[in-house]
This record gives C-alpha cells, sequence and structure tokens, in this order.
C-alpha cells in the first residue's frame, strides 16, 4: 500500500467532495466566468465571488474582491513582492523562506533595484521576533516572511514581525504555503498587508490554485495585462478589483474545486481539522526522536510546530534514503533541501545534502505513522 508523506509539496488524497466539484464543472458549466451573459457563464461567475467569500471568512480577511486568484502560492508571492517594491528599496526576508520568495528578490537585487537582509534562525530553530527588528533599515518597504517553515515546520512569530514592520513603515508580506489549513491563519489578527498562500496544499484544493490577498490601501502594480470581460472597449486594463490581477480565464474547474475545499473545512470545523494536525506533528516527532543516530531539526514544543519535519540520518544521503523508502515500502517522502536552500545552511544540514522530509496530511492515519516508524527502523540502505 503506497503511503503518501508529501502533503508539503501538494495535499493527497483531496476530500471527495473536491474531485466532484471539479468533474461537476467540467460536465456543466461549459463557460469562462464573466465572459458572457447567459446562465453557465453567470453561475461560473457566481462560483468564484461565492469562493472569495468562503475565503474571506475562513481567513478573517475583509474584502472578498481583495482575494486574487493565481497560479499557485509563488505565482502570487512574485505578484506581492514585484508588485510591490520599486528601485532603492530595502527588504528583510528569513533564511526559512522558500525559492518563490529568495529567487524573485534575488533577481530584483541582481539587476541592481533592491537591496536583501536575510534574518537567520537561532540555534533554537526559530527566527526571533527581534532580530527581525534589528535588520530594519529607513529604506525598508517590505518584509517578507514564511508563516512556517516548509523544512523544520517551524512556526514563526508573524504577528510580532507585522508590527515591526508597520512600526518602520513598512509592508508586511505573509507566505502562509504551509500554514494555511494546518494552524489559524487570522488576517485580521496577525495585522498582515498581504497573504500569499497555494489553494493546493493542506488547503485541499486542485493543483494550479493560489490566491493573493491584498489589505485595501496597500497598492500593488499588476504584472499582466489583457481581457477581463469588463470594460472591453477600453485599451487600459481595469483598475478595480479583482480584474486589475485577473486578465485572462481563469483555471474553473480549479477554483470549483477549492470552494469545495474550502467549504470542507468550514463544514468540519477549522478546529477540529487543526487538532488533528497537532496530534500528527505530535507522533511524528516521536518517532523520528526516537530513532537512533537521527538529527531532526526544529523547535522542540510542538506548539511552534506544524506536521512537516526533516531528518538527517547520519552517513546516510537523504536523495537515497527517499529513494529506498519508495523502492522497499512506497512510502513517498521527499530528500534534499525542499528548495529552501538557506534553511539547510542555517541547520547545518547542507554540507551532507540536506535531509528526508517527512509531511504527513489530515487524512495520514496513526497507523500509517506506525508503519513509517517501523520502515525507518528496519530498513536497509547501503551507504
Ligand atoms: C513555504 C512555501 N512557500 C511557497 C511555496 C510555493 O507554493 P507553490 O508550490 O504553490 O508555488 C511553497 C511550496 O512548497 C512553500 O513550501
Amino acid at each position: 500500500m503506497t503511503l503518501y508523506f508529501d502533503n508539503a509539496a501538494t495535499s493527497f488524497p483531496k476530500p471527495d467532495s473536491v474531485l466532484d466539484a471539479v468533474v461537476h464543472y467540467h460536465k456543466h458549466l461549459p463557460a469562462s466566468a464573466g465572459r458572457g451573459g447567459y446562465r453557465e457563464a453567470v453561475e461560473a461567475g457566481r462560483m468564484l465571488a461565492s469562493l472569495r467569500e468562503s475565503l474571506a471568512r475562513y481567513l478573517n480577511a475583509p474584502h472578498p474582491e481583495r482575494m486574487i486568484f493565481t497560479l499557485n502560492g509563488t505565482d502570487a508571492l512574485n505578484l506581492a513582492i514585484k508588485g510591490t517594491l520599486r528601485a532603492g528599496d530595502h527588504v528583510v526576508t528569513t533564511s526559512y523562506d522558500h525559492n518563490s520568495v529568495l529567487r524573485p528578490l534575488h533577481r530584483l537585487e541582481s539587476d541592481g533595484l533592491v537591496n536583501v537582509t536575510h534574518v537567520a534562525a537561532r540555534v533554537d530553530g526559530l527566527v526571533h521576533a527581534d532580530d527581525v527588528a534589528a535588520a530594519m533599515k529607513s529604506t525598508t518597504r517590505l518584509v517578507v516572511m514564511t508563516h512556517a517553515s516548509n523544512v523544520t515546520g517551524a512556526i514563526l512569530p508573524a504577528k510580532e514581525v507585522a508590527q515591526i514592520a508597520h512600526r518602520g513603515g513598512a509592508l508586511f508580506l505573509l507566505d502562509a504555503a504551509q500554514s494555511v489549513g494546518r494552524i489559524p491563519v487570522d488576517v485580521t489578527a496577525l495585522d498582515v498587508d498581504l497573504l500569499a498562500f497555494p489553494g493546493h496544499k493542506a488547503l485541499m484544493g486542485p493543483q494550479g490554485t493560489g490566491v493573493l490577498w491584498i489589505r485595501d490601501g496597500v497598492d500593488v502594480a499588476p504584472l499582466r495585462e489583457g481581457g477581463t470581460g469588463s470594460r472591453s472597449d477600453q485599451p487600459i486594463q481595469p483598475t478595480d478589483l479583482p480584474d486589475r490581477f485577473e486578465p485572462g480565464a481563469h483555471n474553473g474547474p480549479g477554483l470549483a474545486g477549492l470552494l469545495a475545499a474550502v467549504s470542507w473545512h468550514l463544514s468540519m470545523g477549522p478546529e477540529v481539522i487543526f487538532a488533528r494536525h497537532r496530534r500528527l506533528s505530535e507522533l511524528l516527532f516521536g518517532i523520528l526522536t526516537s530513532l537512533p543516530r537521527v538529527l531532526v531539526p526544529g523547535p522542540a514544543s510542538m506548539e511552534q510546530r506544524i506536521p512537516i519535519m526533516s531528518a538527517q540520518f547520519a552517513g546516510v544521503d537523504s536523495l537515497i534514503l527517499a529513494q529506498e523508502l519508495d523502492r522497499q515500502f512506497e512510502i513517498k517522502v521527499r530528500g534534499g533541501f525542499h528548495c529552501a536552500p538557506l534553511a539547510h545552511r542555517n541547520l547545518e544540514t547542507s554540507a551532507a545534502g540536506g535531509a528526508v522530509r517527512f509531511a504527513p496530511g489530515y487524512f495520514t492515519t496513526d497507523a500509517d505513522l506506525e508503519t513509517l516508524g517501523l520502515a525507518l527502523r528496519t530498513m536497509t540502505v547501503s551507504p
């Protein structure tokens, strides 16, 4: 039996209602939302509005029309980063951030436009708000930080960092790629200006879906122009949201699936889902830390972790270990650097080629985790 432990990359399986919604869209809504006044086009448009409202409710975010649909988390981050920064700006980010933050920033920095400071995690595996405060400059326009590490699962102090950014006159962009769906993400309580997240990870929607929420009053320049189905006689891109940022046909089936996914969270009760993730963290941490000669970097408290953990097995290449887990047990995990090279450098797992990441999902059972533990104790890997 296949055991999937790569829910940090994308969630699997999805709730049945998500799959049904994708099929239903393909079968019954042969239309592009907002293009045409016939029933199906109007219904597809209503579905998108309903998704924006459900997401706003789920994240306690005002202005549903400011939920912008993107291709994935990376696309949302690119829009937020490249749409807000200007020549001469300074940016603060962290060593825990993903290449979908690091690479756009690297590009802008190597073009001579911006200057970037990376705040490292301390030995306790956490990024400290004080260190972010110390990195701020008078020219800092943006602080961008992941809410939870995709390598260690460490939860970062989003609220404190938002306050530091605002005190310094900067915008705060939170990358909620791994937190949304696993722990509470309350846009109002966290006081974020821009929230980027994929629909296809713990939110349980289909691939090809992502969202950028933009706080009212935050100015973002669009990266793409084109048809929106609105003001079609005008040569310029409409300035009202969401059309300003959503040119071209939507991923209708994917977004219909995402609506079913958010509805699934709301009907299950988000607290029930968060509690299950917390339990998964405890079980996974217990299994990994009970193995001999294994390093599990990151915070020791489960309050500060989501169930994504990486482990370095002394003397064993992480890619080979991942390959052998698949070959011998059909257990799917990911070795290497997880698109977060600075995190591995910071955690000192780089020199040995990274680590093996384990990411159970909501549907992972306690028995699945026991099977994983047994496999890790009994597998044979030649050095
Ligand atoms: C922390 C973090 N940010 C951003 C992303 C990018 O998300 P996507 O794969 O939807 O582009 C990922 C994906 O692994 C991630 O872990």
